[in-house]
């Protein structure tokens, strides 16, 4: 039975993360954009809120990551952070912002953490960006990193398919991977790569590993919150479990609102002054 760490704290840090791999207490990690879902996320206890750029697809509609600014991830990260007590609050740095320079990488790392008050940023990539996420937590800012599906890659990958199946790229996983533990980050997303792998980059770094689509021995797991809660309008991947089916009780609660009103049942007696 794992020693449960986390439930006892205030507050979620990043020091408090990185210990729950040696406590064997699985770290639970979800996304929220906005404040009365981040306030709801965070009274059910979980460890880390996520303010992915998925928002780009879940909030603003676009078909990719790759069009969310700085700006946009400011107004969504802020958000969380006032609704957020005890959480971990993490921010994806979106695309564009750190692939420039390194320079530019540290500008708009201190900028999101300046102006949401978020806990940590989150940075996909391996080698390519190593000096970047080096010069970010030598500026005091704890990173989470991501390899595997880097979904602002996706151009380049061609599709959102599993990564690394072919014995090429999953090495240079594992070498990424064992990068960006040397360099400091406190923890690390592997996204859609077959459990063995998962299994193997593990047994070579010494930071917990959040899975999503990356089998059971991740160290914890991370979902974007409206496909598990079962709003999403799409075809989910087979990694999404529905905890809900809010897309009904919506549907439901919003039909029938129009007809009390078309039909004058609403409001009532007691909901008139
Ligand atoms: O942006 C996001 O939601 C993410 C998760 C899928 C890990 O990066």
């Amino acid at each position: 039975m794992a020693e449960v760490t986390s439930s006892a704290v205030k507050k979620v840090t990043a020091t408090v993360i990185k210990s729950m791999r040696s406590t064997g207490e699985k770290i639970s990690m979800l996304t929220s954009y906005d404040f009365t879902m981040a306030q709801l996320v965070d009274k059910a206890g979980v460890d880390v809120i996520l303010v992915g750029d998925s928002a780009s697809n879940t909030m603003i509609g676009n078909k990719t990551t790759l069009p969310i600014t700085v700006d946009e991830m400011i107004v969504f990260g802020k958000s969380v952070v006032n609704a957020v007590k005890r959480a971990h609050v993490v921010i994806d740095m979106p695309f564009g912002s750190y692939q420039t320079s390194k320079e530019e990488g540290v500008r708009n790392a201190c900028r999101i953490m300046k102006e949401t008050g978020a806990d940590s940023l989150k940075i996909e990539g391996g080698l390519e960006y190593l000096d970047t996420i080096k010069a970010i937590i030598n500026a005091g800012i704890p990173v989470m990193a991501h390899l595997g599906l880097t979904p602002q890659s996706v151009n380049k990958f061609g599709g959102y398919g599993v990564r690394a199946k072919e014995e090429a790229e999953a090495a240079k996983l594992i070498s990424d991977a064992k990068l960006l533990d040397e360099a400091g980050c406190y923890a690390i997303v592997l996204e859609k790569i077959p459990a063995s792998l998962t299994a193997k980059v593990r047994k070579e770094i010494s930071m917990p590993i959040i899975g999503i689509g990356a089998g059971v021995e991740a160290d914890g797991q991370v979902l974007v919150v409206q496909d598990m809660l079962g709003m999403t309008q799409m075809k989910l991947p087979k990694f999404v479990r529905k905890y809900a089916n809010l897309d009904e009780i919506i549907t439901n609660a919003v039909s029938n609102y129009c007809s009390d009103v078309k039909n004058g049942k609403f409001p009532d007696e007691n909901e008139s002054y």
